[in-house]
């Protein structure tokens, strides 16, 4: 999976997505190397940062250009914050199974909603002429 792969042509949208999907691949390698925790805090931060930053800002985009299934996408982005939340509340103490957890729920978002409902939103907004 490479940052370049998920690239929808909106520069503020990829340029999120790679910094997330590069954390993906740092986890993982931390994961693999079986030294994950300090890589757990890390990708915790960015997805945090993530949720804030790209979430409020593609909203805003949707709301800004009348993205038609504007409701569905921001169900998306309350499911995926939620599903976050409890991540962070079963604690850090369980580091192999907690970075196995984290990757699981990362991929799942690049895969289920990177891959397909921002796509959608991109190519809505590139038709309105956002870059
Ligand atoms: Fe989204």
């Amino acid at each position: 999976m490479k940052a370049d792969d998920y690239k929808h042509g909106i520069v503020w949208m990829d340029w999120q997505h790679a910094d997330l999907i590069k954390e993906f691949h740092a986890l993982h390698e931390a994961c693999e190397k079986g030294d994950s925790a300090l890589a757990i805090m890390k990708s915790s931060k960015t997805l945090e940062r993530y949720i804030e930053d790209h979430f409020g800002l593609e909203e805003a985009y949707m709301i800004k250009y009348g993205f038609p299934d504007f409701k569905r996408h921001q169900l998306e982005h309350l499911t995926f914050r939620q599903k976050f939340k409890e991540f962070r509340e079963t604690g850090l103490d369980r580091e192999a199974k907690v970075g196995s957890d984290l990757l699981l729920l990362m991929v799942d978002w690049i895969m289920k909603h990177i891959m397909a409902t921002d796509k959608e939103v991109a190519r809505f907004l590139a038709r309105k002429g956002v870059k």
